[in-house]
């Protein structure tokens, strides 16, 4: 099996003194493809994460891993400019402007294709190529057209929009003609799977039926597989000694709070990370709450920081931490602990179970493994937590208190039920979201997708 992503598990990173060194890429996508690749040995073609020539494929954490190379131009207009400043905000409901730039499509085009033609090379006779994500949907039908003998599966990691919102789009029918190349596609929710079956329809008059488009003398299968994480892993790794441990040293650390609220993001728009601090201000303006008895720690990966929205919300964030601090802090401790930083799986395991509220508030969210990772953190059953409506993981895990981000006095109540939620009624919703996750992990999620592909072919 080969698997083909935009960036590959490890990031190539220069240090100043010229030598380079592999780190773990960002994201929910490698949080979740890492673990899977690994235990079956496969092949995973991607992007090394810096600009320029590629480094030859190597082994690493039992994964043959081939880098594919993009220019600085490259990143740029294929990486920086469509995928990330034209796809991701239009199909996170237009959240922020998508902007639409046809050098952008050309270079999303061109890097497609040499994603093809190294997936072409790598993959044996007959072999199943998994394609993953918004920035390769052009990739399955260019596939396919090099290597008719291959079974090609396409998983999108985001939310896929209706047609309203994807026809905006001025190179609309070019993507799903390419996704239609894959045998079965993949969707985080049962809608993007109809969204994409009514496109299919209505733009161009391809007769479905039920989850199934005809194509091209073939069937092409849309259905929804709800991602996970490698449940069991993450849980011995949150109860053993040293996270423990590390666990208290946190509460420790922070000055013994009450309360501890954490929020774990990659820094991106679509999060509602300035709406959680918003709710939190509030709060202390309304005399609801005290910091540093309670205390918020917000940690927010650094992620695409040449994109403009990426750099405006970065400031608006830290301008709105700075604000609080000054108004609500004390020489006891201030009552945000902001780092814009990436952690440890170790630490941030240690967060989680350290923390008493876990704030996830997206705007949109195609899945959202942090919530999974939360609860699969809590095997004590303490902590609560408080999940948006509009993350793909409120359809799953449901005994977390919901909110509408968009909704300041929802969420604000919502903080406050988590904050006075009386011990046993949160056992009781963490207990059963927890049984939920440890059905529904990552193996549940590839063996069904397996499953489907190949009672497909
Ligand atoms: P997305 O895929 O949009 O980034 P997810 O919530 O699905 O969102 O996945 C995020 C992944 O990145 C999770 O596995 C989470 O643990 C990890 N992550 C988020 N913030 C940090 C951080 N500051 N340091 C290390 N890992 C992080
Ligand atoms: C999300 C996307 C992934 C992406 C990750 C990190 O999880 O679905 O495709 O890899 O974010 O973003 P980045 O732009 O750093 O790869």
């Amino acid at each position: 099996m080969v698997v083909v992503a935009n960036r590959l598990p490890v990031d190539q990173v220069t240090e100043p003194d010229g030598t380079t060194r592999y780190q773990r890429s960002p994201g929910g996508l490698v949080t979740a493809l890492e673990p899977f690749v690994a235990g079956r040995g496969g092949a995973w073609v991607g992007w090394s994460g810096a600009a320029g020539d590629a480094p030859e494929p190597f082994e690493s954490g039992g994964m043959h891993l081939v880098p594919v190379p993009l220019s600085e131009e490259e990143v740029d207009r294929y990486y920086e400019g469509f995928s990330n400043a034209s796809l991701w905000p239009l199909y996170h409901d237009v959240v922020e402007k998508p902007e639409y730039h046809r050098t952008w499509w050309d270079t999303y085009v061109q890097v497609n294709k040499r994603f093809a033609d190294r997936a072409a090379e790598v993959a044996a006779e007959g072999a199943i190529v998994w394609v993953h994500d918004y920035q390769l949907q052009l990739v399955p039908a260019m596939l396919r057209q090099r290597r008719p003998d291959l079974t090609i599966g396409f998983f999108l990691h985001i939310p896929f929009p209706p047609y309203e919102l994807f026809t905006q789009l001025p190179w609309r029918s070019a993507i799903i003609e390419g996704l239609l190349g894959a045998d079965l596609i993949g969707f985080q929710q049962p809608a993007g799977a109809t969204n994409f079956v009514n496109l299919a329809r209505r733009l161009h008059d391809l007769p479905t039926k039920g989850s199934t488009v005809s194509y091209d003398g073939r069937t092409v299968t849309a259905k929804a597989f709800p991602i996970s994480i490698d449940v069991t892993a993450f849980d011995e790794l949150a109860s053993s000694p040293e996270v423990l441990a590390r666990a208290a040293e946190i509460r420790e650390e922070l000055g013994q709070p009450e309360k501890i609220v954490l929020g774990v993001d990659r820094l991106d728009y679509t999060k509602g990370i300035a709406v959680r601090l918003e709710a939190f201000q509030e709060l202390l303006e309304d005399g609801v709450i005290e910091a540093p008895a309670t205390t918020f720690v917000q940690v927010a990966t650094p992620s695409r920081e040449r994109v403009e929205h990426y750099v405006t919300m970065r400031e608006t964030i830290e301008q709105q931490v700075g604000h609080i601090n000054g108004l609500y802090g004390s020489i006891a401790g201030s009552a945000v602990r902001y780092f814009n930083q990436s952690m440890p799986r170790e630490e941030l395991a240690a967060m989680y179970r350290a923390a008493d509220v876990m704030l996830v508030t997206p705007y949109r969210d195609g899945m959202n493994l942090v919530a999974k990772e939360y609860v699969a953190a809590r095997g004590d059953l303490g902590g609560v937590l408080v999940l948006s409506e509009f993350a793909g993981a409120a359809a799953e895990l449901k005994q977390a208190l919901l909110v509408n981000p968009h909704d300041i006095d929802g969420v604000k109540k919502q903080l406050v039920r988590a904050l006075r939620m009386d011990p046993a009624e949160g056992a009781k919703r963490m207990r059963a979201m927890r049984r939920h996750v440890a059905k529904h992990d990552l193996d549940h999620w590839a063996s069904s997708f397996f499953e489907s592909l190949q009672a497909q072919v």
